[in-house]
């Protein structure tokens, strides 16, 4: 099965985003992933509406935004307006979450759930047949450039039974301290989306590094 590549724009240069999205729009990558932190889900806050909208000016692939916030409910609707495609809210911060998947479906967007590390992913069975994609977060959600926790793993081969026994429409992202030694291994474990920033951005040739990371060579 193909995989999707997903370049997430916090490790881009913020002084000259425009390069970056076009290097993006020239390369082998999917998605655009915007990582939202309001600084009270995480202890980190990084941009919003004004620079989404921005980036949407220029994209040429879907924008996979990511949701690091309290009460997303407040916000879906800007979020779509914005320009996302794809709309990830954190499980931990929905009280209603069917609810809340329901509307970014409503809206006209793909709808993904993200776990946390230390959030078992049976916790999903009842929400699976109602949303597109599973984030399996890899790195604790607040910062780019962090190391992948071994345990995620068996959390992917999890959810891969669970989605492929039931037979659901589900793609599984995973998200944080992804590079091209261990892409590979996710995508055997049954991950459809990778999401990769600092080790796309931060590496000498990011194009390449993108190439690198769609052909798993
Ligand atoms: C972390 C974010 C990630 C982050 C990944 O909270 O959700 O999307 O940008 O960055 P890297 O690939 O550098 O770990
Ligand atoms: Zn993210």
């Amino acid at each position: 099965m193909d995989h999707l590549l997903s370049t997430s724009l916090l490790a881009a240069d913020f002084t000259n985003l425009a390069k970056d999205v076009k290097m993006v729009n020239d390369s082998a990558a999917d998605w655009i992933h915007c990582d939202i932190m309001d600084g009270v889900f995480v202890p980190n806050i990084s941009f919003g509406f004004p620079v989404i909208e921005q980036v949407k000016k220029l994209a040429r692939k879907p924008l996979d935004v990511h949701l690091m916030i309290v009460d997303p409910d407040r916000y879906l609707s800007r979020f779509h307006d914005a320009g996302a495609d794809i709309l990830t809210v954190q499980y931990e911060a929905c009280d209603h979450l069917h609810r809340t998947v329901t509307e970014i479906r409503r809206l006209g967007m793909k709808a993904g759930v993200a776990v946390n590390p230390h959030t078992p992913v049976s916790l999903l069975k009842n929400i699976l047949p109602d949303i597109d994609m599973v984030l399996i977060m890899t790195v604790n959600p607040g910062f780019g450039g962090q190391t992948l926790i071994p345990e995620s793993y068996r959390k992917i081969s999890e959810l891969r039974k669970m989605i492929d026994e039931r037979d659901y429409n589900v793609m599984i992202e995973v998200d944080g301290g992804i590079d091209t030694k261990n892409a590979r291994k996710l995508i055997e474990t049954g991950v459809n989306v990778l999401v990769a920033g600092n080790s796309i951005f931060n590496s000498a040739d990011p194009a390449g590094t993108i190439d690198m990371l769609k052909r798993l060579e």
